[in-house]
Parts: structure tokens; C-alpha cells; sequence
């Protein structure tokens, strides 16, 4: 059994993370400060089912407050980190770039410190394809070059992998950067395509597509997500950058078609210009991810869309 720290374990990825880490027997230390980014209901309903587990401890704390972190630290006394607390979202970078460089830069930075005086064993560190900006070669590998990042949560990301290179230098501490391409699934965020395309197609309303449909994305749905950060967990590789994607890249039309298969109903679309701040293509080269960690992404897209698909359906918090 491990303790293990999860940050931002109410969230989306975090609380399926939780979830997993229980069912294998850890003890969970989970620190969420239930921002207002989307309805913190969703929030709530994610960890109801996991506070009443004996081995789930539930910290409503900001990261950004280095007091709090440290009691928190001194009281736990835990092995491993796995850092998902961020703001997430792209587009509201550029309204608050301010609040994300706290959140994503100082917020790290406070647990990366405390790592290294409380001796951690394994730090994880949510990072995403973004860092990779606007580029035509494809797939996108983790020696590329990505000093152009597009948005300020890119650029944040990217600080993140910096600083979280810098501890691991000075003070030898295992620290693993994945960098996520858009994930999905059940309890998703309500801020993303693939959550508010499902509730929209399903609720007979307009969808806004950005682009002319051509734009491509890597999607990675949660469980797949999940295998790969616990691989990481139970490794010490030292310093490493792994990408987690799909490697199975759609364009925005067909995803959409493939949505409306799973629904059975046809999408409304709105055509709306494509937005500052977002990437015209994600797509992981993911060999590091099969080297390093064993890890294989199951779920195909129709698959994952049918699960998230059925989740929303029967959630009424969902829709
Ligand atoms: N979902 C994706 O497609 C994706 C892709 C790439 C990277 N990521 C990264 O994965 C991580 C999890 O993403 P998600 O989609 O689950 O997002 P999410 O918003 O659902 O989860 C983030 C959680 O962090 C919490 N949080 C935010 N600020 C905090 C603070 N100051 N102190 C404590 N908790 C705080 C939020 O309340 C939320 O519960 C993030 O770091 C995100 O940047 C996600």
C-alpha cells in the first residue's frame, strides 16, 4: 500500500485516479479546492461515492497556499504525488492569465518544494499535448523542439516541465511529466467538446464547431489515461516526458459523425471561426509511452463515446 497525494482529485481525471488507486488498496490524500472553473456540483458527485472509503482523505485546499500544503505534508507524511490541481482550460487562459500562472506555476512549484522536504518517492506531473503549439510534422514526439506555445496554459505547462526538471536535477527526485491529448469519458468536463457535443446532440440543440471541421485531434479516453499515470506511479524513471494519447487522430467532422452514430440522433452545427489559443492538430507519437511504461491505449474512440455517451444519458447532473 502507498499513500499517495492527489491533487485536484474531485476533478475530472482525478477523481477516475482516486477511484483506481483505492480499488488497488492505497491510501489516498486528496487535496481539490473545488474551484468555481465549471459547476463544482460535478465536483461533489465525484467524490461522493469515495468519502465514506476509510483509506480516502479529503483536503479542501488551494495548492497555491504553501502553509496550507505544509500541514497538510507534515500531517500525511505521503510517499507519492500525482499532480493533477491545474486550470485547464485553454480559451479562459487568455481572459486570466494571471490566475492560471498562479494556479499552474506557483501551485507546482509549492509541491515540488515539499516534495523534496518530505522525501517523496514518485511525483507525477499532469502536463498536456498544448505545450507542443501549432506545428505541421506529425506525430508529435517528446524530443521535439516547443518553445512556441500558443496560449498562456501552454506556456504554463511548459514552465511546469521546467521547474519540475530543475528538482529533479538539484534534489534527485523522481518526477514523471505526462502530457495528456484531450481526454474524455464519464464525469468529463462540461467545458469540452466532447461533453457539451454529447449534451447538445442529445438534447436537440446547435453545436458550435470552430473551424471548418478539418482541425484533428488525438483523443485519449480516461481509463487509458488513468493505466498509464499508475505505470508511472509504480516506476522510478528518474526525469522523463511521455506523451498519453489515443495515437489514432480524428478531424473534428468525422468525430462529430462518429457521435452521431453513438447517439443516433444528428448534431445541429453552427460554424463559428477557429478560436485564439487552440492548435489546428494534436497527434502523440506514443513508442516513449510503450518503452517506458508498457502502456497501450484499449478503448476506441466509438467505444470510449459510447460509455461517455451512456454516462451523460443517465446523469441528470450531467446534462
Ligand atoms: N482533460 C484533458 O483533456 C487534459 C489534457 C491535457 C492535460 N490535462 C491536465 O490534467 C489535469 C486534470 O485535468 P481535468 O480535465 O481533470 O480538469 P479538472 O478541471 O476537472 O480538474 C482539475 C481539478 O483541480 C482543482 N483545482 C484547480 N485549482 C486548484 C487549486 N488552486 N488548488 C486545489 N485544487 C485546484 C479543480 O477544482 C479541479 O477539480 C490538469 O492539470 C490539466 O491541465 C487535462
Amino acid at each position: 500500500m502507498n499513500k499517495v497525494i492527489v491533487t485536484g482529485g474531485a476533478g475530472f481525471i482525478g477523481s477516475h485516479i482516486c477511484k483506481t488507486l483505492l480499488k488497488r488498496g492505497d491510501f489516498v490524500v486528496c487535496i481539490d479546492n473545488f474551484d468555481d472553473y465549471y459547476d463544482p456540483k460535478i465536483k461533489e458527485n465525484n467524490v461522493s461515492g469515495l468519502i465514506k472509503n476509510p483509506s480516502f482523505k479529503l483536503y479542501r485546499k488551494d495548492i497555491t497556499n504553501y502553509q496550507d500544503m505544509e500541514d497538510i505534508f507534515h500531517e500525511e507524511n505521503p510517499e507519492k504525488i500525482i499532480h493533477m490541481a491545474a486550470r485547464a482550460g485553454v480559451r479562459f487562459s487568455i481572459e486570466k492569465p494571471l490566475l492560471y500562472e498562479k494556479v499552474n506555476i506557483k501551485g507546482t512549484l509549492n509541491l515540488l518544494e515539499l516534495s523534496v522536504k518530505y522525501k517523496i518517492k514518485s511525483f507525477i506531473f499532469a502536463s498536456s499535448s498544448s505545450v507542443y503549439g501549432e506545428r505541421k510534422d506529425v506525430p508529435f514526439k517528446e524530443t521535439d523542439k516547443i518553445d512556441n506555445p500558443i496560449s498562456p496554459y501552454a506556456a504554463t505547462k511548459k514552465a511546469a516541465e521546467l521547474l519540475s526538471y530543475t528538482y529533479h536535477h538539484l534534489h534527485n527526485l523522481n518526477i514523471t511529466c505526462l502530457r495528456f491529448f484531450t481526454v474524455y469519458g464519464p464525469s468529463g468536463r462540461p467545458d469540452m467538446a466532447t461533453h457539451k457535443f454529447i449534451t447538445s446532440i442529445l438534447n436537440e440543440k446547435p453545436i458550435d464547431m470552430y473551424g471548418d471541421g478539418t482541425s484533428i485531434r488525438d483523443y485519449t479516453y480516461v481509463a487509458d489515461i488513468v493505466n498509464g499515470i499508475i505505470s508511472a506511479l509504480d516506476k522510478n524513471l528518474g526525469y522523463e516526458i511521455i506523451n498519453l494519447g489515443g495515437s489514432n487522430p480524428i478531424e473534428l467532422k468525422n468525430f462529430i459523425s462518429t457521435m452521431e452514430k453513438v447517439i443516433g440522433k444528428k448534431a445541429i452545427i453552427n460554424k463559428m471561426s477557429l478560436q485564439a489559443g487552440d492548435v489546428t492538430k494534436t497527434y502523440a507519437d506514443i513508442d516513449k509511452a510503450k518503452r517506458l511504461l508498457g502502456w497501450i491505449p484499449k478503448t476506441s474512440l466509438e467505444e470510449g463515446l459510447r460509455k461517455t455517451f451512456e454516462y451523460i444519458a443517465t446523469n441528470k447532473d450531467q446534462k
